[in-house]
C-alpha cells in the first residue's frame, strides 16, 4: 500500500503533487492510503515530496481543478480517493464531470455543494467579539464548521476585515490576521473564545431589524440558519419572540400596503436591490432612533465601520457628530439618524475599502426609503449633513457653504437645515481651521435645535 501524507486536511497543493506522482506511476486509488499529518496519531510531517521530475503535469479539465478545490475541504475521508479515481477516468472520458447520472460524478458534486454551503454559512454566521488587548482592538470569533473550510475562507475575511486584527477559532485550527499577515494556528475550544460583550446587543438589534415577518418561512429559515449554528449566535435568542410576533406585524404591514413601522421598513430595506450598491456592501444600514423624534439627521451613506456594524454614524465621523451634538445640547438618543444612501459605496484595495461618494442615481434610488422614514417619523426639522444629504432632500445639487445654517423649504413642504458633514471636519489639516469649523458646525446644530423646538411648540 502506498502512503500519501498531506500537511493538513484540506491541503490542495499537497494533494495535487501526490496525485501527479500517483497517476504518473500508475498507482490505482485502491492502492493508496491517504493520511493527514497530525491526525490519527501521525506526527506533524513535512508536506509530501514533489513528484519525480519525470512526472508529467496532470492533463485534467479546468472543471476538475475547480471541483478539487472544494472537495478536498470536505470531511468525508474518501474525498482524496474519489478525486483520484475521477482524475484517472477523465483521461478517457473528458465529459465525466458533466454526467450527473454517473455515481462518481454525482457523489463528487454533492461533496462540492456541501462544502460551498458550509463556506457560505461561515461567512454569514461568524460573529466577532472585541477583546481588550494592549496592542489595540482585537476581534475573536468562535465557529464550528462542518468541513475543513477555515483556510479556504480566510481570503474572504481578510478582504472584508483587512484593517482589523482578528482571530477565528475552530476546533481543528485557528486563523489569525494581524493586519498584515495570516497565521494558521492550532485549533481551540469554545471556552477559549470570549463571551458576551457589547457587540452581542448590536447583532441582536440588527437581527431584529432585518427580520421581516412577511417573509418568514420557518422551514426555509431552518435551512438557511440551521439550529446547529444557533448556539454561537447572540441574535438567535431573539428568534422565538420574533417568530411569535411575526403574524401580527405581517397583518399590520399588509393592511397598510407598506411597512407599518420603522422596524418593518428596516426589514424591507434589508433586501433592497434598488441600485447596484447592495451587491458589494455587507448589508443595508438603515436609520435608527425614536419614531417620534423631532430632529432627523441625514448623512451621506454608511462608511466602512457602519457597514460592518449595521448602524449609522458609529465610526470616526459618528463619534465627532456625537460630541458636536452634545456641545449643541442635543441628545442623539432622541434624534432619528439616517443616511441619504443606505449601502456603503467603496473601492476595494487589498488593505482596505476606500469610501466613494454616491452618485445622483444612488441618491435617487434610495430616496424611496428616506421618504418612508420621513412619513413615519414626521420630524419637526431635517438636518442635512453635507451635499449628498442636501441633494437627496432638496432634489437639486447644493453648495453647502452658500446655504448652510438657515431654514430651507424642502420640496415636500417640510423644513430642513443644511450644514457640513462631520467627516469634512476630520479632513482639515490645520488645528485652527478644524477648531473654527467645528465651532461653526456646533452653531448650525444649535440653530437646528432652536428651530425644531419652535416648530414643535
Ligand atoms: N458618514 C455618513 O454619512 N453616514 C454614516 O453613517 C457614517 C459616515
Amino acid at each position: 500500500m502506498r502512503r500519501a501524507v498531506l500537511a493538513h486536511p484540506a491541503d490542495l497543493d499537497g494533494f495535487r503533487l501526490a496525485l501527479r506522482a500517483l497517476v504518473a506511476e500508475g498507482v490505482p486509488p485502491a492502492g493508496v492510503l491517504w493520511e493527514v499529518s497530525g491526525e490519527g496519531g501521525l506526527p506533524l510531517a513535512d508536506p509530501p515530496a514533489a513528484p519525480p521530475a519525470s512526472a508529467p503535469p496532470l492533463a485534467v479539465p479546468r472543471r476538475f481543478a475547480e471541483l478539487a478545490e472544494k472537495v478536498v475541504c470536505h470531511s468525508d475521508p474518501a474525498r482524496f480517493a474519489l478525486l483520484h479515481e475521477a482524475a484517472l477516468r477523465l483521461r478517457n472520458s473528458r465529459r465525466l464531470l458533466d454526467d450527473r447520472a454517473d455515481p462518481l460524478t454525482d457523489r463528487l458534486l454533492a461533496l462540492e455543494t456541501s462544502v460551498g454551503r458550509d463556506l457560505h454559512k461561515m461567512r454569514a454566521f461568524v460573529r466577532f467579539r472585541e477583546v481588550a488587548d494592549p496592542d489595540g482592538p482585537h476581534f475573536i470569533a468562535w465557529f464550528e464548521p462542518e468541513h475543513h473550510i477555515l483556510r479556504a475562507n480566510c481570503g474572504f475575511f481578510i478582504r472584508r476585515f483587512a484593517n482589523m486584527r482578528w482571530t477565528i477559532l475552530t476546533p481543528e485550527a485557528s486563523a489569525h490576521w494581524d493586519g498584515a499577515a495570516l497565521h494558521i494556528l492550532p485549533g481551540a475550544t469554545r471556552a477559549a473564545a470570549p463571551g458576551d460583550d457589547p457587540l452581542e446587543a448590536l447583532w441582536t438589534s440588527y437581527y431584529r431589524a432585518i427580520f421581516n415577518p412577511a417573509r418568514l418561512k420557518p422551514a426555509a429559515m431552518a435551512r438557511e440558519m440551521p439550529k446547529k449554528y444557533w448556539k454561537n449566535l447572540p441574535e438567535a435568542a431573539a428568534i422565538p419572540s420574533l417568530v411569535a410576533g411575526a403574524a401580527a406585524r405581517t397583518s399590520a404591514m399588509l393592511a397598510a400596503g407598506k411597512p407599518a413601522d420603522l422596524a418593518g421598513l428596516a426589514a424591507a430595506a434589508a433586501t433592497c436591490t434598488r441600485c447596484p450598491l447592495h451587491a458589494a456592501a455587507t448589508r443595508t444600514v438603515f436609520g435608527e432612533g425614536p419614531a417620534d423624534a423631532r430632529l432627523m439627521l441625514v448623512g451621506e451613506q454608511p462608511g466602512d465601520q457602519e457597514d460592518m456594524a449595521g448602524r449609522p454614524f458609529v465610526g470616526p465621523a459618528g463619534q465627532l457628530l456625537d460630541q458636536c451634538l452634545a456641545d449643541a445640547g442635543i441628545d442623539r438618543a432622541r434624534c432619528y439618524v439616517t443616511n441619504a444612501v443606505k449601502h456603503f459605496r467603496f473601492v476595494a484595495t487589498p488593505r482596505r475599502r476606500i469610501h466613494q461618494s454616491p452618485d445622483a442615481s444612488h441618491i435617487e434610488a434610495c430616496r424611496w426609503w428616506l421618504d418612508q422614514e420621513l412619513a413615519l417619523v414626521r420630524p419637526a426639522l431635517v438636518v442635512m449633513l453635507g451635499a449628498s444629504a442636501g441633494r437627496a432632500l432638496l432634489g437639486r445639487p447644493v453648495t453647502v457653504g452658500r446655504e448652510r445654517g438657515r431654514p430651507l423649504a424642502l420640496p415636500d413642504g417640510r423644513t430642513g437645515l443644511l450644514t457640513v458633514h462631520p467627516s469634512y471636519l476630520l479632513r482639515l489639516d490645520s488645528p485652527e481651521a478644524a477648531a473654527a469649523e467645528r465651532a461653526r458646525f456646533v452653531e448650525d446644530l444649535r440653530a437646528a435645535r432652536a428651530l425644531a423646538q419652535a416648530r414643535a411648540a
